[in-house]
């Protein structure tokens, strides 16, 4: 009695193998884009030279913001989720009062920890380059 998955289907086992490194690479090349952001103690704060509006930015409100601010739910009447949106509070100052607890803004994000120094730093360049849609 032979085996058929090497016999009868010799290359689908090589298949397999090849979707299966695909996958993971992808995987974990979207999961690095924001882990430096997410959990700098596990690694160095990158921003230095790498932050974009959908690589850096989204990702971090994404985790922190959009529960409470998005389309259709309004934290405070403060709507985030779309570049314009987001755009919006970058530009008239409310984001970076908010996250760096600045006197006269409510402190973001709400009933949480305060942003990390890294995550700062990110929204700090960000907005400095005019926040563009990167
Ligand atoms: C748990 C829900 C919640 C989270 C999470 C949250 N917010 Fe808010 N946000 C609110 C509420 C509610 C208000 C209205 C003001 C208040 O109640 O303090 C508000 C107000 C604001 C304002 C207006 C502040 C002002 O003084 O005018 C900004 C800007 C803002 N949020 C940005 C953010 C950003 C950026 C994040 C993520 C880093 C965030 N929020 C996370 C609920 C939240």
């Amino acid at each position: 009695m032979q085996d058929l998955r090497t016999t009868k289907y010799p290359r689908m086992n090589r298949i397999i193998i090849l979707l299966l490194v695909v996958f993971t690479t992808v995987l974990s090349s979207c999961y690095y884009d924001a882990a430096d952001l997410l959990y700098p103690s596990a690694g160095t704060c990158d921003t230095a030279t790498n932050v974009s509006y959908n690589q850096t930015i989204v990702p971090l409100f994404q985790q922190q913001c959009y529960s409470c601010h998005n389309n259709t739910s309004t934290g405070g009447g403060v709507l985030m989720g779309s570049y314009t949106n987001d755009k919006t509070i970058a530009v008239n100052g409310k984001l970076y009062g908010s996250v760096t607890h600045a006197s006269g803004y409510s402190a973001m994000p709400k009933g949480m920890a305060k942003l990390n120094n890294c995550q700062l730093s990110a929204i700090k360049k960000w907005i400095d380059a005019g926040a563009p849609n990167n």
